[in-house]
């Protein structure tokens, strides 16, 4: 009797399913196995909870325009020595959305040996953004990535807004290192606005790319908002112009703001940069860091001119040093390699040693 009830009711179980209408567009993935097929047929998609075993990469590449994705809940990544990178994203007009409380967790802290990307354990790569047409990626809360941790190449139009990256844990013994928030590289037309980073390298490292606009940031623990350039040999790849920081904090970190260029690569331009309202505090090496001389990730104190800093805007820029390091403005350019600097609103307390410059910016004694 009660086994041709259940029977009776798994039937009724089984054609109420089968009732449901099959909506193609709206699509839940709660295991990795569905991760390609919702992929291919889905254009909004939920991923709940997702367990990403070790050594996979998630990989939402889309073919079609305009796909939505939120992320729900916490998606995990198997721990596995590898290079990653652990989520990549591909996709045109894309609008990706992290849940209220939702967080994609790299589980940094079982690789974190103070060695980053120079040794060590293999350390995946977090999240590969390409993403063009407007796309925009709302609310992603990234937990303890590894080594890098977003990483966006071709893209643009794109926007991030409402990011918190929270590496803050890798401060523990010095462990974490080369976690780098956003690096960005062969881009044109970025925003990431309204983003919270705690890390242990570059807040932001722009390699390549026009026309950016980063504003209302919060960094703490790194190494400051870069522009890192020349790590490619081709002059159009070395090319960095029209970048704006602009309402940003940036705390308890190595440098403020941090411009290098790279000695041993071809010619490039570092074109139209503009840093306005920014606020320091306890800064512990230098808050204003202009360098032409790097060579295999090291400043040689010999700068070369194949790469020109040319128009370097900075408008009421402030702050506190701390430690015995710390120096409020630091620059080292080639003879004439630096040109059109105007400062106004600069001025830093607390700094042990003075300001030391090969060329000074207008509106600024050094
Ligand atoms: C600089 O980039 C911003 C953001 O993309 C854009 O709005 C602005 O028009 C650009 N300015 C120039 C001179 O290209
Ligand atoms: C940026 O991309 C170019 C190729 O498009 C590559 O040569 C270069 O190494 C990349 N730079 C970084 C820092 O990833
Ligand atoms: C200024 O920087 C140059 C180049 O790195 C260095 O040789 C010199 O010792 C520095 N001077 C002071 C006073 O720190
Ligand atoms: C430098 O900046 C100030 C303040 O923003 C501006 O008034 C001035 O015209 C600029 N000077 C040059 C030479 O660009």
């Amino acid at each position: 009797m009660l086994s041709l009830r259940l029977i009776a009711l798994l039937s009724a179980a089984s054609i109420a399913v089968q009732a449901t209408p099959v909506v193609d567009s709206s699509c839940a993935i709660t295991n990795f196995d569905q991760v390609a097929s919702v992929v291919d047929k889905c254009t909004d998609i939920v991923i709940s909870n997702l367990e990403v075993p070790a050594g996979e990469t998630l990989d939402l590449e889309f073919k079609k325009t305009g796909v939505k994705v939120t992320f729900e809940g916490r998606t995990t990544f198997g721990y596995k020595e590898w290079k990653g990178p652990l989520l990549r994203i591909k996709g045109k007009a894309i609008t990706v959305v992290g849940a209220e409380g939702s967080v994609l967790d790299g589980q940094g802290q079982l690789y974190w040996d103070g060695k980053g990307g120079n040794g060590g354990k293999d350390k995946p790569k977090f999240f590969k953004i390409k993403a063009t047409e407007g796309s925009h990626f709302k609310n992603i809360n990234l937990l303890n990535c590894p080594v890098q941790c977003t990483s966006i190449d071709h893209s643009g139009p794109l926007t991030l807004s409402g990011w918190n990256i929270d590496v803050s844990a890798g401060d523990k013994n010095n462990l974490g290192h080369n976690t780098d928030g956003f690096d960005i590289n062969t881009t044109d037309g970025l925003v990431i606005e309204d983003a919270i980073v705690k890390n242990q390298d570059d807040c932001i490292a722009v390699n390549q790319g026009t026309n950016f606009v980063f504003s209302n940031l919060e960094c703490y623990g790194g190494h400051g908002l870069s522009l890192s350039v020349g790590t490619s040999h081709d002059i159009l790849k070395n090319t960095v112009r029209n970048v704006t920081f602009t309402n940003s904090v940036v705390a308890k970190s190595r440098n403020g703001i941090h411009i290098k260029t790279h000695t041993n690569s071809g010619q490039g331009i570092i074109e139209d940069i503009t840093y306005s309202n920014i606020r320091m505090t306890d800064i512990w090496k230098y808050a204003v860091n202009i360098e032409q001389d790097y060579k295999q990730g090291k400043p040689t104190g010999h700068p070369t001119d194949n790469i020109p800093i040319k128009g370097l805007t900075l408008k009421q820029v402030s702050g506190t040093l701390t430690g015995d390091e710390s120096v409020p403005v630091y620059i080292i350019c080639a003879d004439g390699a630096c040109s059109n600097f105007n400062w106004s609103g600069v001025s830093f307390t607390g700094a042990a040693h003075k300001s030391n410059c090969t060329m000074i910016p207008t509106g600024f004694s050094c």
